[in-house]
């Protein structure tokens, strides 16, 4: 198998610049160091990546560009990311693979190749960490969120299938925040409620009790408003599938009242 890797990633803003990290998230910075090491240590062909900011309405959007390559102000905050360029390489055949798997089950996934398309900062916060020299091909997907997390789920599962025959060494990622009502304030904390539901949530993934932690994600993702409605977790839940990654827990923090966790999961 060639599905090495796979992380739970978050992207606060206030991560774009190391030297600007608040001493409240340095547990999450020293965690995206970890899992720089994990990817540096593992060499792999291809970073596949979802993330929570790129939101499409119908289509499960494959990112098919051979280069990824341009400067992004980003909508949701124009005056504090702005301008920051980026250059890495796609990969356009897996891409295209990764589309027709999920069509193969009678999705609606769609390759893309654009040249003038700007990556989201769901995408580009943890890029800029996990691949600091530009050398790693990425593809990133989007979170549809017209699709069921059932749909999400089993697109996942496609995902993992393309992954694991691929004869590269792969890495997926997935972008994006557990309790997500955000509030003015980035020192703020998540409610009680919602920070309990996002420890057992970390904890089913750390015990791999992956079945469980699908279970509980639906009314979890409506209760702590998880970020996405919750689709780039079950992604990432189809993608690991039940059995074959240890998963190990680096930090969690908050940003605006929402949960930050990292997550490495590894191949047994
Ligand atoms: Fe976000």
């Amino acid at each position: 198998m060639s599905l090495e890797l796979a992380l739970l990633s978050t992207h606060a803003p206030s991560f774009l610049h190391e030297d600007q990290v608040p001493d409240f998230q340095q547990s999450i910075l020293k965690a995206f160091h970890r899992q720089r090491e994990k990817i540096e240590q593992l060499k792999p062909h291809v970073l596949v990546i979802i993330s929570s900011h790129f939101l499409t309405n119908w289509n499960h959007y494959v990112n098919a560009a051979p280069r990824h390559q341009g400067f992004l102000t980003a909508r949701e905050h124009p005056d504090t990311i702005a301008n920051i360029p980026y250059d890495y390489p796609g990969d356009q055949e897996l891409a295209n693979e990764l589309a027709a798997a999920g069509k193969e089950v009678g999705l609606p996934a769609v390759a893309f190749n654009e040249s003038t398309y700007i990556w989201d900062y769901g995408t580009l916060i943890p890029v800029r960490y996990f691949i600091p020299n530009g050398d790693i091909p990425v593809i990133d997907i989007s979170c549809n969120m017209s699709a069921s997390l059932e749909e999400t789920y089993r697109f996942g599962q496609q995902i993992g299938k393309v992954l694991r025959a691929s004869k590269k060494r792969t890495v997926f990622a997935s972008s994006g925040a557990l309790s997500h009502h955000l509030t003015r304030g980035r020192a703020n904390m998540p409610s009680l409620l919602e920070k309990a539901g996002d420890d057992k949530f970390i904890e089913l993934l750390v015990e791999g009790k992956y079945d469980a932690a699908w279970a509980m994600l639906p009314q979890y993702s409506v209760a702590a408003d998880v970020e996405s409605g919750g689709r780039h977790v079950a992604v990432l839940l189809g993608v690991l599938g039940l059995e074959e990654f240890k998963a190990s827990f680096l930090g969690y923090a908050q940003s605006s009242g929402s949960g930050n966790p990292h997550l490495v999961f590894e191949s047994k």
